[in-house]
């Protein structure tokens, strides 16, 4: 299958994965129709990460600042646009913040993904060349012992308010696919890692205060064990599966590279020091260990054989390669951190982008 992508809406495109897949698709890919990137702007997001893009790609490129809860919305832009496809990005994506205030993972994970889903059955009635693909993550399966791997038919046992959501989403995905004919494709990936990823999460957490002389905090006794994926690869599957993958297909994407949390820092802090001439044993000496997250699982683990097998797509970066283009990305990009970090980001944000 070699299917027509013309005009793609692309949901939480001012986050993580989603900037680093906008620029995939048009800085590697050579995609040329249209991206609508449609993002609430939420305290994960920063459109400015794609302001130089949308100055090369004026006539490419579009952002609206809205929620995809809202269905109006929705509706105006597939309008507007004339959408062909939909890359389902936009969540709320952190686990500790989950098990904080849970609301907001439902609403937006959850509320959010039926309003697109209910919205893409109603504009594309009975169409078979359009698509809606849903990111979603490896945390839905629950936790592995020491052995064994996630695939695709591996049974649901999400653990964390967050994986629940994303699991509940998949779930309506897979429903409007078998009850209304939706052409539909599902993946599920494993920890992403790469640039413009909001330091909460544990690299670019562990980077910035690594850079910052702050103490390193491991939850437990540092052995949960975690596969990691550079997000340019994840962009390239994602891309794959869109041209290549049969409507109805789920494909689960990953590294193929497990790392028990201490053994990552480690690594990573021989990394930082050598890349910013900070003392290797005062990073050593920051380590702290704090109280387990609750429920924290484990092991996950990937079997990303069938994507291999059926679509062709490979990782393209060692871990090591990824890790360095990550650790000099941050180098050089301190002003997108604070930026992002600041209450003046927000302010702008407010006065740039306002909320249709
Ligand atoms: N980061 C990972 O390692 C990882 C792993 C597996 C799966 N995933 C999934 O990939 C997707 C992207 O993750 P990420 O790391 O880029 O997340 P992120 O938190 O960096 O970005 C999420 C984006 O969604 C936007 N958003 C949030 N609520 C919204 C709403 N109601 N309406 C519109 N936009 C909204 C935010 O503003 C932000 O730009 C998520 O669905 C996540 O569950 C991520």
């Amino acid at each position: 299958m070699n299917r027509k992508l013309s005009s793609i809406l692309v949901t939480g495109g001012a986050g993580f994965i989603g900037v680093n897949f906008i620029r995939h698709l048009f800085e590697r890919a050579g995609f040329d129709g249209r991206i609508v990137n449609l993002d609430a702007v939420t305290y994960a997001g920063n459109p400015a990460s794609l302001a130089d893009l949308s100055a090369g790609y004026k006539r490419h490129y579009d952002f609206v600042r809205g929620d995809i809860c809202d269905r109006g919305t929705v509706e105006k832009v597939f309008e507007d646009y004339q959408i062909d496809t939909l890359v389902h990005f936009a969540a709320e994506s952190h686990v500790d913040r989950s098990i904080l205030g849970p609301e907001a993972f439902v609403r937006t994970n959850v509320m959010g993904t039926f309003t697109l889903l209910d919205v893409a059955r109603m504009k594309w009635k009975g169409r078979d060349d359009v698509l809606f693909h849903h990111i979603s993550t490896d945390e839905v399966f629950g936790s592995l012992g020491e052995t064994g791997y996630f695939h695709e038919a591996t049974p649901y046992d999400p653990r964390s308010p967050y994986s629940a959501s994303k699991a509940s989403s998949d779930h309506l995905v897979r429903a409007y696919h078998h009850t209304y004919g939706l052409p539909i494709t599902l993946s599920n990936c494993s920890n992403n890692y790469g640039p413009y990823q909001f330091p909460e999460k544990l690299i670019p957490l562990m980077i910035q205060n690594m850079l910052e002389g702050k103490a390193l905090p491991v939850y437990g006794d540092g052995r949960n064990i975690r596969d990691w994926l550079y997000v340019e690869d994840h962009a390239s599957a994602i891309w794959t599966i869109l041209g290549r993958a049969e409507s109805g297909s789920s494909y689960n994407v990953g590294g193929e590279n497990e790392w028990e949390n201490l053994r990552l820092l480690e690594k990573l802090m021989e990394v930082v020091a050598a890349k910013s001439g900070k003392s290797l044993d005062a990073i050593r000496g920051s380590i702290t260990y704090v109280k387990d997250r609750p429920g924290h699982d484990r092991r996950y683990a990937i079997n990303c054989d069938a994507i291999k097998r059926d679509l062709g797509w490979r990782q393209a970066l060692t871990f090591d390669e990824g890790l360095e283009r990550t650790v000099d990305w941050y180098l050089s990009n301190q002003a997108w951190v604070d930026s992002i970090r600041s209450g003046e980001y927000q302010k702008w944000i407010d006065m740039n982008y306002a909320a249709r």
